[in-house]
């Protein structure tokens, strides 16, 4: 894929990103999204939580983490002591990658390659260089992977404050830290739904601890 890059627009704010985004043809996952999905909160969210991509309600309303997922994340964070309006949310790519089948033509959710991750991730990194936030919460494997590179492993890295060198051409003044966790989804998908939920409050409390 060609990649996000060329369609990001210099100099300009989170608003100003979502219009753009709207316009991207970096990959291929334009052509059957329904519309791109950036993140949702403000530009002085002191954390900044990354997902995967949106979801079949995200893709439909336009904004992340507003279906099953979302409400669980909410939860937690409340859990933690994380206050919404702290939070900024977003996600790792952009576009819903699905798959339509069956009668229904229902849209089964696919995760996206590691070239949808690295095509999107210029908006990611724009957002996270907008935000500047103190901490960045990694869901689960799709934004380890997009921030922590290909050997990031959720089950080993979970629950830890890592120091986070610049982005990119972010100068080197940025100091922070990534705290990776589960994804919310995997704490619905768990089969001891209580002891995984408990899990993801406890890695977003090191997040939470982290704010000064
Ligand atoms: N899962 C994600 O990773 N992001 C969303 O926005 C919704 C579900
Ligand atoms: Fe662009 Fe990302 Fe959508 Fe691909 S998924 S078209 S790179 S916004």
């Amino acid at each position: 894929f060609e990649g996000a890059e060329r369609y990001v627009p210099a100099g300009t704010d989170l608003d100003g990103l979502r219009r753009a985004v709207q316009d991207c043809r970096g990959c291929d996952l334009y052509e059957n999204a329904t519309q791109a999905v950036l993140g949702s909160g403000t530009a002085a969210a002191r954390v900044v939580l990354v997902g995967e991509q949106p979801g079949d309600q995200e893709d439909r309303q336009g904004a992340p983490f507003v279906g099953p997922a979302g409400r669980l994340l909410d939860r937690a964070l409340a859990d933690a002591g994380i206050e919404r309006g702290d939070a900024y949310v977003t996600n790792s790519v952009k576009h819903f990658r699905f798959q339509q089948s069956g009668p229904g033509k229902r849209r089964i959710h696919q995760t996206p390659d590691a070239a949808h991750i690295s095509a999107c991730r210029p908006w990611l990194t724009t957002e996270l260089r907008i935000i500047d936030p103190e901490v960045i919460v990694v869901l689960g494997a799709t934004a380890g992977k997009a921030l922590l590179g290909p050997s990031f492993r959720v089950t080993k890295q979970r629950g830890q404050l890592i120091p986070r060198p610049p982005l990119d051409d972010e100068s080197a003044t940025q100091n922070g830290f990534y705290v990776p966790t589960i994804h919310p989804s995997a704490v619905l998908r768990a089969d001891d739904r209580d002891a995984a939920f408990a899990g993801l409050v406890s890695d977003l409390k090191v997040a939470a601890q982290a704010l000064h």
